[in-house]
This record gives C-alpha cells, structure tokens and sequence, in this order.
C-alpha cells in the first residue's frame, strides 16, 4: 500500500503555514477540491431548492451529489437514508426529540460514560418524558467500556442504545458491532456518533445493522457540516418535528429549514478526494471525481491507507510521549492493541496546567486542543475536570514523521522550562 500522506499534503493548502495540525479531532483542514467545490457553488448554482431556473436546478443536483457521496461514505442502502444538518449536536438533539415522541414512563435508554456531550446530552434530556437512564461505564486502566454485565443494562425495558464508536478524547474503538447486537436482540433502537470514528476507519451501516449514526465531515476534510444515516424502516416509524409547508418525503422531513448548500458541495467533493486518495495510483488529480459504483471500494481503500499511515505514525507519537518523566497517557498504549484505537493521544505532565502546555505548544505553531473537547463524562470521571481536563494531540492523515518529532521535542522543551 502507498504511502497517501505525501500525495495528500500538497493538496491542503493551509499546511504551507508551517503549522503543525495535531487539532483533526476538533476539525481537519480541507483540501483544495473541497475549497473548490464550495467557491464554485457560489458562482454557478447560489439558489434555494427546488426551484423552475437554471441556477436552482444546479444547486438541487449538487445536493443530491452529496447525498450520494454520503451514501457511499456510509455504505448507506439509498440516499433517502442520508440527513443533512448542521452539526452532528443539532442533528443528535432534533433526532433525539423525535424519538421522544415515541417513549413511555418507564422506557430505558442505555448511554456510555465514555462518550461526547453530544451523545448523551440529548438522551438525557429524554428523562422529562419519563425515560429512564442506564449507562456503561469506563474500565479506568485503559479507557475502554465496560461490558461486563451488558445483558443487564441492555434489557427487555431498553428502547434506544447510543454508542459512540470511538472516544474523541482517548481514541477509545468501541464494540459496536456487539453493542448493536445486543440492542437488536431486545428490540432497542441503536444512535451511533461516529464523528470521531469516521476520519479513520471506513464505516459500513448495513454491516453495523444501526438504526441511525451521525457524524461531521468537518472532520475528515470536509466543510463545517453533519450527516445523520437514518435506516429507512427507523425514519419511517417516526414524525420529527417540522415545519408545515416543508416535505413530508424522507428524507427531507427531517431536515429543519434551508439547508448548508455550500457545505454539501465541499461535502461530495470530499467524497471523491477520499476516493480519489483511494485510487492514488490511478487518477493523479483529485478535482476529476471518481463516480460510479467503484466509489465504495476507492473509500474503504483509502481509510485502509489512511489507517496504516496513521498507525505508523502514532507509534513514534506514543513511544515518544512514553519515554517522557512524569507524562500520563490516558487509554490503550500497548501496540498489540492499536487496531483498539484511533491515532488520538490523551495526555497529562505532572505540575503542568493542560492549557499551559496547549498555550506554549501554540507560541510555537504545534497546534492541540485542551480541556475535556466536550468529554465531560469521562473526564469528571478520571478527576481531570476539575484539573483543567488534559492535552490532547490527534494525528490525521497529512501529519509527517517529522512533525511528531518537532511536537515531542518542543513538548520536552516546555517540560524543562
Ligand atoms: C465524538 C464526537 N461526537 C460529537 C461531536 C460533536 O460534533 P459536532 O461538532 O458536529 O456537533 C464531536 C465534536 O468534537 C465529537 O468529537
């Protein structure tokens, strides 16, 4: 398999900054056929949906592209199965007061203490209407879930389980496919966030059997924006809450007001880079789309380079971090169990403030996120929050070997004072 890295960087023009990009779990840069795409929407297809000119014809394919794309993304069976929204937040809360509609007193719904705010907020939220709440709780040694016990928590009273499929803050890969089964088996509906997921690993819906799972292509070089994979018989079953005039058809039910127009033009043109990364010995511009059916293969052939890449680079990532006194990493670190894990590093330093080392790390253009990212379960339940939570340095798929080498020197550089 090729090395993707180098062909990918010379298409992301924000990395001439010189900046070295550890932030890709809070959001990727965005390759030049995405910048593209969405200036170009702008010039040639700037119009409402669904109207009788040229230029709103235009616009109404380019969205349809995107479904599509997203489609094949997802491995999703049709494109009516595709949502367009936002973010995954806006979607997960607007699905989540659907569901509502359909519960009982008494109803349960399984969450995980390892997830995003946005996976288990909304659920709870769901307790005004009487549902009940059950979690899975985190095995503090490695960041994992505990599933012990999952018959139990996952029971006859259970009506929807939300996973999320790997932890932003950790890295974390959950069981979902074994989670999910353990819905079907008692007839519960299963939400999966794969926002994190998603820039790593190629995601198959059918395979998975979910009911529904959201994610963000802002985070795999993509435009600000989130998609929510419905399963057709799941969408049928319920009535989201929306305005009169709008389609009743699905899946536009369930997409509140205009939608990103723009955005979804970045988004089917960061289908086809993926794909085109894909079939990197092939086509050597990423601006000429790869359609037709070979697409769902070119995109599970491109999350398998990005993942080697990534993989690789993680190694010396973690190897590095290990070596340093006094620094905590938080979750899987044994390589034997990468496949476990997402290239994400969690990390703390005795007698240093994460956002000390986040600021100082910035001072020299080593970008990486602090605080919880919004894991605030996890991160109260390791006793980090109240501590300023932990650094978190995420590699993506242009990341080099020589930029993991100038962060762990800086980072040593820093600990010395
Ligand atoms: C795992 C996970 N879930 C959900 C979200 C929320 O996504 P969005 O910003 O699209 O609402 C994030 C964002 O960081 C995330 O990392």
């Amino acid at each position: 398999m090729k090395d993707i890295a180098a062909h990918a960087r010379s298409q992301f023009p924000a990395l001439g900054s010189g900046a070295v990009f550890l932030d890709g779990p809070g959001g990727t840069q965005v390759p030049q056929a995405v910048i593209d795409a969405v200036a170009a929407y702008y010039r040639e297809a700037n119009a409402n949906e669904h109207g009788l000119f040229a230029a709103s014809q235009r616009s109404d394919a380019i969205i349809e592209a995107g479904r599509r794309a997203m489609a094949d993304f997802l491995n999703a069976r049709s494109r009516d199965e595709i949502i367009f929204g936002a973010n995954m937040t806006t979607l997960t809360l607007h699905l989540a007061r659907a569901l509502g509609r359909t519960l009982n007193p008494g109803d349960e719904i399984v969450v995980t203490r390892l997830d995003h705010d946005a996976n288990i907020a909304p659920w709870l939220h769901l307790q005004e209407s009487g549902a009940v709440i059950r979690w899975l709780e985190i095995d503090p040694r490695d960041c994992t879930l505990k599933l012990e016990g999952l018959e139990e928590t996952i029971n006859k009273k259970t009506r929807i389980v939300a996973v999320g499929y790997a932890s932003n803050a950790f890295g974390t890969i959950n069981d979902v496919p074994g989670i999910v089964a353990a819905a079907r088996k008692v007839g519960a509906l299963t939400f999966v966030d794969a926002v994190h997921y998603a820039p790593h690993r190629a995601i198959d819906v059918q395979l998975l059997d979910c009911d529904f799972l959201a994610c963000s292509p802002y985070k795999f070089y993509g435009p600000h924006s989130g998609v929510l994979y419905g399963k057709r018989e799941a969408l049928e079953r319920l009535q989201p809450y929306k305005v009169r005039p709008a389609l009743d058809s699905i899946p536009d039910c369930f997409e509140t007001g205009t939608k990103n127009h723009e955005g979804i033009a970045g988004v089917a043109a960061v289908v086809d880079f993926l794909a085109w990364l894909g079939e990197i010995a092939g086509t050597p511009d990423p601006r000429v789309a790869a359609h037709g059916t070979g697409r769902r293969a070119l995109l599970q052939q491109a999350l398998a380079a990005i993942q080697a890449h990534e993989t690789l680079l993680f190694s010396r990532l973690l190897s590095g971090l290990l070596a340093i006194p006094g620094l905590r990493v938080y979750g899987i670190t044994d390589p034997e169990r990468f496949s476990e894990r997402t290239p994400t590093a969690c990390f703390t330093i005795d007698g240093l403030v994460p956002a000390k080392i986040a600021e100082m790390l910035g001072q020299a253009a080593i970008q990486v996120w602090d605080g919880n990212y919004y894991a605030l379960e996890p991160m109260k339940f390791l006793g980090l929050e109240e501590k300023g939570g932990a650094v978190r340095a995420g590699l993506s798929l242009y990341n080099t070997g020589e930029e993991v080498d100038r962060f762990l020197h800086t980072l040593r550089r820093i600990i010395a004072g």
